[in-house]
This record gives C-alpha cells, sequence and structure tokens, in this order.
C-alpha cells in the first residue's frame, strides 16, 4: 500500500494529451448552458461523457469541442486541464491542438488561439509548477487536403513553445503515406513528429508510420505486438511509444490492463512512455494509470524512474527545459 502510493504521488511526464480531450465534461457543459447550445445528448446523467464506442467518442469530441468558441475560451480551458494535470503530479506535458478546432484552420486566428493558450500555460507554468509544449495535429479522417492547411499553420508558429506536429483521428481512413506532404513541411519547419498508429490497426500501420512519414514517435502503437519484427524495427531504431493503457482498455482496444502488451513490449526493447490520451472521456488520470500499471505489473518505482526519464528523453522541448523539469 506505501509504495503504491508513493508511486501514485510520483512526479509524471506525459508526452500524449489531446487537448480538447481533456476538457472536463462539467467544463463543457458550462460553456453550452453560456452560449445556449444544447448539448444534452453527449452527457450521461451523471454527468459524464456519454459514447458506445471509438467512432461515436470522436463525434461525441467534435461536439464537445463546437462550444469552444474563442481564444479566451481555450485559455479557460488550458488552465483547467493543467489545474487538473498538476494535481495529479504530472510536471511535464505535451497536448494536442488542432487549428481546424481553432477558428477552422485560418491561419491569423490560429495565432491569436495560439498565444491566448501559451500565455496561460506560462502563467500556469510559474504558479502550478507544469510545463506545457504544443504539439499541432491534423485529423486524419479530415483528409489530406486539410492536413496541409494544418502543416501551414504549423509552420507559420513553429518555435520554442510549439514543438511538434502529429497526426490523430480515425485510423481506419486513408493511409499514413497520404500524409507525407504535411509531415515533409512540418519537418522543414524544424517540428518533430508524432503519429497514431496501432490504436486500431495491426503492426504494418505502425511499420508505416516510422517508414513513411519518419515520425521519432508513436501514439500508441500497441498493435505492433503480435508481429516480431515491427517490434525489433521499433526498439532498433529507438521509436519511442506514447502508450495509453487506460485508454485502450476503456476503449476495448484491450480486454483487460492485464491483457495490455506495455509490459512485453518494454521487455523487448521498446521504448515505452504511459499517458492519458483523453482523461475525463476514459475515466483516467495520470495518477491512477500509474496506480494501475503498478498493480497490474507489479512494477517498483525504477520502472516509474524509467518510464518518466524516458518520456522526458523523447519529449519535443529543448535541454535547458528538460534539465529543469525532473
Ligand atoms: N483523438 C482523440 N483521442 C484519440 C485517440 N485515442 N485516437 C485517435 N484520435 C484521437
Ligand atoms: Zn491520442
Amino acid at each position: 500500500e506505501e509504495t503504491l502510493d508513493r508511486i501514485g504521488r510520483m512526479p509524471k511526464v506525459e508526452l500524449h494529451l489531446h487537448f480538447e480531450g481533456a476538457a472536463p465534461p462539467s467544463f463543457i457543459r458550462g460553456l453550452a448552458k453560456e452560449k445556449k447550445v444544447d448539448l444534452s445528448r453527449i452527457f450521461r446523467p451523471d454527468g459524464s461523457y456519454d459514447y458506445r464506442d471509438f467512432w461515436h467518442f470522436l463525434e461525441v469530441y467534435e461536439a464537445a469541442t463546437s462550444v469552444l468558441k474563442t481564444p479566451e475560451d481555450f485559455a479557460r480551458l488550458c488552465r483547467a486541464v493543467l489545474e487538473e494535470s498538476a494535481a495529479n503530479g504530472v510536471v511535464y506535458s505535451e497536448t494536442f491542438l488542432s487549428p481546424d478546432f481553432c477558428g477552422g484552420g485560418d491561419v491569423s486566428a490560429w495565432k491569436d488561439y495560439l498565444l491566448a493558450i501559451r500565455e496561460t500555460a506560462e502563467e500556469a507554468e510559474r504558479d502550478l509548477g507544469i510545463t506545457l509544449r504544443g504539439i499541432v495535429t491534423a485529423i486524419r479522417h479530415f483528409g489530406p487536403d486539410k492536413a496541409r492547411q494544418t502543416a501551414l499553420c504549423a509552420a507559420e508558429t513553429a518555435g520554442d513553445w510549439l514543438t511538434g506536429f502529429g497526426l490523430a483521428g480515425d485510423e481506419k481512413k486513408g493511409k499514413q503515406r497520404d500524409f507525407t506532404w504535411a509531415f515533409d513541411c512540418a519537418r522543414e519547419a524544424g517540428l518533430r513528429l508524432t503519429s497514431h498508429a496501432g490504436e486500431w490497426n495491426g503492426p504494418q500501420e505502425v511499420r508505416e508510420a516510422v517508414e513513411d512519414l519518419g515520425v521519432e514517435r508513436i501514439g500508441h502503437g500497441v498493435r505492433a505486438w503480435g508481429d516480431r519484427a515491427v517490434v525489433d524495427m521499433l526498439a532498433e531504431r529507438e521509436i519511442v511509444l506514447e502508450v495509453c493503457p487506460g485508454s485502450n482498455v476503456f476503449l476495448g482496444v484491450f480486454p483487460s490492463l492485464a491483457a495490455h502488451p506495455i509490459a512485453k513490449l518494454r521487455k523487448a526493447g521498446v521504448k515505452v512512455t504511459v499517458s492519458t490520451d483523453d482523461p475525463p472521456f476514459f475515466h483516467t488520470t495520470m495518477r491512477r494509470e500509474f496506480e494501475d500499471l503498478a498493480k497490474t505489473f507489479h512494477w517498483d518505482e525504477e520502472v516509474f524512474d524509467e518510464l518518466n526519464r524516458t518520456a522526458l528523453d523523447a519529449a519535443f522541448c529543448d535541454a535547458a527545459t528538460r534539465d529543469a523539469v525532473l
């Protein structure tokens, strides 16, 4: 019990957090009320988000984001998200942001949203002790044309706070290679790269993210387990997996945490890290992720130190920021 409590209270580094997906349902309900938008269909009677499966989750997610309209709304969201993360021991966090949800992908509007988020993050860094960095994220099911526009937004604003480019959304739509133009554009702007792969599709999807897009990290990647050659490729090339165990179990990617391959991937030499994905949607927190992993796999504090260190080494920030975190 004592060890479990110590693990729960450890400082934590999180690499995979969707900004809009981190919005507490009460926050979204409050905004909907202010803006007189009827969002009752996306909430259960107990106030939590209501959806049937991953694809319905994407719809509910978009409906929830529809009430986030102004830069001020995003600033308030940023504060709420960072307070929750800090309360769960997170000291460094990287978050996926989508210009598509910030004024519709127009570059001049995007700059205003980004400034509001960044200013709030800097304030939170001073008074909550949590450091945030942004990863601009294209949405796969919005298609390659939208992703190009997203990459141009990202390239315009690439800098010391906005440090990465990624791809999220419905993995069953299109291919990784449909997004090579967007990823090349982002890379040329100095952004570091990650893509969601191997959450819903199998090992081949993970291979394609690495080979076709040249990413250094993979969102999820857990379904690489099952193809030894892909697992070995990840280990050899030191590709870092942003594993979100609670999300995977909640969405049914694996039937239970005990059946989740995170421990086996780690044993096979793959660099694994732990994140929450969309915490209120999956009823999780970083503290809960650490505690559940400790209980299920009998991991001690040394393992969690290693996970934090791996995450920080793979973080899309400069060395000075890294050194100040842990
Ligand atoms: N967007 C938000 N959460 C996601 C997930 N788990 N997979 C793909 N896209 C997402
Ligand atoms: Zn994700």
